[in-house]
């Protein structure tokens, strides 16, 4: 039987880290004297953290030299690391493991797809890295999300043809990858937001085990 295999978006899929960046963009946007609501927040779930800053800026109406762009990436990403610093097992979302432990068991070929440079620390921090057979991060990826690439690599890494792929997703961006990868696309998140994807879930304790025994198997 030729098997699928599974793509994993991290932030706001398997850990609720989409908190902490808005959290740490709020904090800096605050300090250059506007808001940030969660509703613009939306636009930077997926996306890289240079684009994000660039967004940000944008909706500041701020114009800054190259300096102090890096300045600004950096104090966002220090601010974002003292969150995941405390971070541990307890958050992790609620029932992940109940889907990742099963494929784990029947030797699904699993990757994790992140636009995330500190994809792995958050792995190490939550003992989740084990679980996948490899990682594609923002570190090896030249093309962010809603390009293909970040999930096309993660493909061909597991071995897994993309169109036997199934990606887990909670971003616009991360769902038109994984659509124009020709990928089967699950989304995480609210309907009305993730209306691209062929199936979506409010969370992982919506998804039952056979709907993922379906999926693995077909
Ligand atoms: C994605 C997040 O997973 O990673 C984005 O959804 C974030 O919000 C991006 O900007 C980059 O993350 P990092 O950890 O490299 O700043
Ligand atoms: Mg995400």
């Amino acid at each position: 039987m030729v098997k699928r295999g599974f793509i994993f978006d991290l932030d706001g899929v398997i850990v609720d880290t989409a908190k902490y960046h808005y959290l740490a963009w709020k904090h800096l946007a605050n300090e250059l004297g506007f808001d940030f609501t969660e509703e613009q927040n939306e636009a930077f779930k997926g996306v890289s953290r240079r684009r994000c800053l660039e967004i940000l800026l944008e909706l500041g109406g701020i114009s800054v030299d190259e300096t102090q762009f890096d300045r600004w990436l950096f104090e966002k990403n220090e601010d974002y690391l003292s969150y995941i610093d405390k971070m541990d097992e307890s958050e992790i979302l609620p029932d992940v493991p109940k889907v990742l432990d099963y494929l784990k068991h029947k030797e699904v070929p699993m990757a994790l797809g992140s636009a995330s440079k500190n994809a792995i620390p958050i792995l190490k921090k939550v003992k989740l890295l084990s679980y996948f057979d490899t990682v594609v991060d923002g570190n090896q990826v030249s093309r962010a999300k809603p390009d293909p690439e970040v999930f096309l690599i993660a493909a061909e890494k597991i071995g897994v043809p993309p169109e036997r792929c199934v990606v887990f997703e909670d971003a616009i961006a991360g769902i038109e990858a994984a659509n124009t990868a020709n990928m089967i696309s699950v989304g995480i998140g609210a309907e009305e937001t993730l209306k691209g994807a062929k199936y979506v879930f409010r969370d992982f304790t919506e998804i039952e085990i056979d709907f993922i025994k379906q999926l693995a198997f077909i």
